[in-house]
């Protein structure tokens, strides 16, 4: 039985995900920050999973994982989902910073902790939920945008350390477009999909060991599209 550890899945895309890994026999420990919903996640008891409390803010994430990499006896599947997406339309830097906190300092302990099993163990495979936003930047989102950028950046760097270490490591980059979860509550929405049905679509990119999964697969052709845009055009978005 695989083992997997999703960082923020009692809510939106990383709860429907630790669903369909138990669907496909996976055993999974997740983390949440509203302890009400990890305590009523564990009195349901359901075989094959537990949750725990996690605030990324607050650091000792690596220590938390280790905890549960414990718990599961081993781990496969590291999968980072937490984020942050509010809009900054003021640029006030507290707003800024406390999704920084989390799009990219958690994600950076998160994503060396499991480099650093994974490369010891001599396998495992390390998914995180980048985006679309990644490939561009928006005034109405400074932070957002460039925290995805540097997480799709990290995740090309750490899948070249994976070729050169010649183990079977992976790394899979997962760019979903528009998902109906609360950050996307009351948000105009292009080719919105459920959460269900985005992690069915995440779920066969890290079956396949993808190194790259856009969500759905149609925003392929939108990222190669925003990769030719001139910068006269794209300062007009
Ligand atoms: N929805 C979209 O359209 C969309 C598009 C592109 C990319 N994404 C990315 O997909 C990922 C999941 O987003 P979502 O749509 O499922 O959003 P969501 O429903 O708002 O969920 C955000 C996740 O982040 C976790 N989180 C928030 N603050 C945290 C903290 N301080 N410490 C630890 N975890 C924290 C939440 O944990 P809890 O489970 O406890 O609530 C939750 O699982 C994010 O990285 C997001 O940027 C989403």
């Amino acid at each position: 039985m695989k083992k997997a550890i999703i960082i923020g899945a009692t809510s939106g895309i990383g709860a429907a995900l630790y669903k369909t890994l138990l669907k496909h026999h996976y055993r999974v420990g997740i983390t949440g920050i509203d302890l009400t919903v990890v305590d009523a996640i564990n009195d349901r008891s359901q075989k094959n999973l537990f949750a725990e409390f996690l605030d990324s803010r607050q650091g000792h994430t690596a220590e938390k994982i280790r905890g549960m990499t414990d718990r599961l006896e081993g781990l496969d599947l590291m999968v980072f989902c937490a984020g942050i997406g509010h809009l900054n339309l003021d640029q006030n830097y507290e707003v800024q910073n406390a999704a920084n906190e989390i799009n990219v300092l958690a994600f950076t302990e998160v994503a060396d902790h499991s480099w650093r099993f994974f490369e010891e163990q001599g396998h495992g495979h390390f998914v995180s939920l980048s985006s679309i936003a990644g490939l561009f930047g928006y005034h109405k989102a400074p932070a957002y945008h460039a925290a995805k950028s540097y997480q799709i950046n990290y995740l090309e760097s750490l899948r070249q350390k994976a070729f050169h270490s010649g183990k079977p490591i992976y790394i899979t980059d997962i760019r979903p477009g528009f998902v109906e979860t609360a950050m996307t509550e009351g948000k105009k929405k292009f080719w919105p999909v459920s959460a269900d049905k985005a992690a069915e679509q995440i779920y066969r990119h890290i079956e396949q060991h993808h190194d790259i999964g856009y969500v759905p697969g149609r925003w392929w052709l939108v990222a190669g599209i925003l990769n030719l845009l001139p910068s006269w055009l794209r300062k007009r978005f």
